[in-house]
């Protein structure tokens, strides 16, 4: 992989403001924190448009509440061309929180998420997405 040295000019506030952050984050240097944040804009302008990504669905719930364990089952299985693995594990007498790895497209994710957090009994049901190729 070629690597080419680019120029940044910054200066003022926002150079010390940038320099806080490097080292309130922990980034070894700022080359290393300008890497990340542009990451971090490629997979936003990911979210935003659409196209393959990989991540998880972390999903809390009471699986007390009416027939919710099996209703989670259902969902899953209407997009089980998008969910690599599950992971489940117990919190307390009522609550369980569940992990989804889940690949696919943007929009598949994020529509199994919103049908999972409008089941009654789910606490919270957010996805943290990346992309599969990031540079
Ligand atoms: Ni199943
Ligand atoms: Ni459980």
């Amino acid at each position: 992989m070629a690597v080419e040295r680019i120029g940044v000019s910054l200066g003022g506030p926002l150079l010390e403001e940038f320099d806080r952050l490097v080292a309130s984050e922990g980034f070894p240097s700022r080359s290393e924190a300008l890497r990340e944040l542009i990451r971090r804009a490629l997979v936003r302008r990911r979210r935003e448009a659409g196209g393959k990504v990989v991540g998880t669905i972390t999903i809390v719930y009471r699986h007390d509440v009416g027939m919710v364990t099996h209703r989670i089952l259902h969902r899953q299985h209407d997009f089980m061309g998008s969910i690599r693995a599950t992971a489940h594990t117990h919190l307390g007498e009522e609550t369980c929180l569940e992990v989804l790895i889940v690949e696919g497209e943007m929009r598949q994710v994020e529509d199994l998420a919103s049908r999972l957090r409008t089941l009654k009994g789910v606490l919270f049901a957010e996805s943290v997405v990346a992309r599969p190729d990031l540079p």
